[in-house]
C-alpha cells in the first residue's frame, strides 16, 4: 500500500512529528502502519519511544549499506515495536556512510523502494520521515514514495525553501517515478494569536492554489507536541483529547483520502446537487481518485 514521504530540505518544519503522529492517528483509524526513519539523526526512533539501543539490530542504514554493498537484508528482521505498538524501522548514523557507498552503486536511487518492497504487501501505510536535505537518501524517498506530504512552518523563511522541493520532486517525477503524487503542502506551528503566522498561512494558500494542493488541515504551534516527543509518545496517548491530537487525526483523513485509501473515501459524505452530479461524472470519465489529481495538478502547473 502507499508509500509516502514527509520531505522538506529546511530543518525543523515538523517532519518527525508529522510522520509519528500521523502514524499513530492511522493507526487509531485501524489501519496498519510502518514507519521509516530515514534521518542519521534518528529523532523518529527517540520520538517514537525507543530509548534502548539494544533494541535495534539493523537500521534502515544498515540495509541501505548492505545493499548498496550487493549483499541485501531482510527488512521484516530489521522492524521493531514502539511502545505505542508502531511498527518502526529505526535511523542510525550508518545511513550517512550508507549514501556515501550508495553513490557509486548500481540502482543508487532505487536502494530505498528495493529494501521496502517485502514490507509493501503487509501494511496499508508505509510513513518515511526524511532527513533534512536534497541528497541521495532523500532523492530514494521520492523514488520509492507514492505520495509526498511537505510540512512547511508557519514562518516567513520556511516558506522560501518551498519553490527547492517542489522543484526536486518534478525532477524525480521526470526522470524516476512520474507517477509520484504531492498529497499536499502542510502548514505547522501555525500560531492563531500571531498575524504574522496567519499571514503565512495565506500567502502559501494564495500562491499554490490550482497549482499544489494544500491540506486544509493546519497544525498548530502547541507545546504538548514537543513535550510528548521528550517522553517518547505519540501525542495522541500523550494528550489523545484536546486540539493538538485533533489536528493530526483530521490530517490522517486528509493523507487517506489523498491515497486514494477506498475505506476512507466510501465513507465520504455524499455531497448533493447538480455540482456534485456534474463533478463525479466527470471523476467517472478520468477515472481519477484524489492523488492521481492532485499529480496531474501539479504536472500541469510546471
Ligand atoms: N506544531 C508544533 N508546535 C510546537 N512545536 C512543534 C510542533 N511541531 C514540531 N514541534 C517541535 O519543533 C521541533 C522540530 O520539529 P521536528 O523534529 O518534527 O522537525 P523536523 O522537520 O523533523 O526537523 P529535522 O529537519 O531536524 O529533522 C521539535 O522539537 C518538535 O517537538
Ligand atoms: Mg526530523
Amino acid at each position: 500500500m502507499p508509500i509516502i514521504a514527509v520531505s522538506n530540505q529546511k530543518g525543523g518544519v515538523g517532519k518527525t512529528t508529522s510522520t509519528l503522529n500521523m502514524g499513530a492517528a492511522l493507526r487509531e483509524m485501524g489501519k496498519t502502519v510502518l514507519l521509516v526513519d530515514l534521518d542519521p539523526q534518528g529523532s523518529l526512533t527517540v520520538a517514537a519511544g525507543v530509548v534502548d539501543n539494544d533494541a535495534i539490530r539493523t537500521s534502515i542504514g544498515d540495509l541501505l549499506m548492505a545493499r548498496a554493498q550487493g549483499a541485501p537484508q531482510d527488512i521484516m528482521k530489521a522492524i521493531i515495536q514502539t511502545p505505542a505498538g508502531l511498527d518502526l524501522v529505526p535511523g542510525s548514523g550508518m545511513l550517512s556512510a550508507a549514501e556515501l557507498t550508495l553513490a557509486t552503486a548500481m540502482a543508487r536511487e532505487s536502494a530505498l523502494l528495493a529494501t521496502l518492497k517485502p514490507a509493501l504487501d503487509r501494511y496499508d501505510y508505509i510513513l518515511v520521515d526524511c532527513l533534512p536535505s536534497l541528497g541521495l537518501v532523500a532523492i530514494n524517498a521520492l523514488r520509492a514514495a507514492d505520495g509526498v506530504v511537505i510540512p512547511v512552518q508557519a514562518d516567513f523563511l520556511a516558506v522560501q525553501g518551498l519553490a527547492q522541493i517542489l522543484e526536486t520532486i518534478e525532477a524525480v517525477r521526470e526522470q524516476l517515478n512520474p507517477p509520484l503524487a504531492v498529497y499536499g503542502v502542510l502548514l505547522t506551528m501555525v500560531d492563531p494569536k500571531r498575524s504574522h503566522a496567519q499571514r503565512v498561512v495565506a500567502t502559501v494558500r494564495h500562491s499554490l492554489k490550482g497549482k499544489v494542493p494544500v491540506f486544509e488541515t493546519q497544525i498548530v504551534q502547541n507545546f504538548a507536541y514537543k513535550e510528548a516527543a521528550e517522553v517518547g509518545r505519540t501525542i495522541l496517548e500523550f494528550q489523545s483529547r484536546g486540539q493538538a491530537a485533533d489536528n493530526y487525526r483530521q490530517l490522517a483523513r486528509e493523507v487517506a483520502l489523498a491515497a486514494g485509501d477506498e475505506e476512507i473515501t466510501a465513507l465520504q459524505p455524499r455531497r448533493g446537487g447538480l455540482f456534485a452530479a456534474i463533478g463525479r461524472f466527470f471523476r467517472g470519465l478520468t477515472g481519477g481518485h484524489a492523488s492521481q489529481e492532485t499529480g496531474r495538478t501539479l504536472a500541469g502547473a510546471a
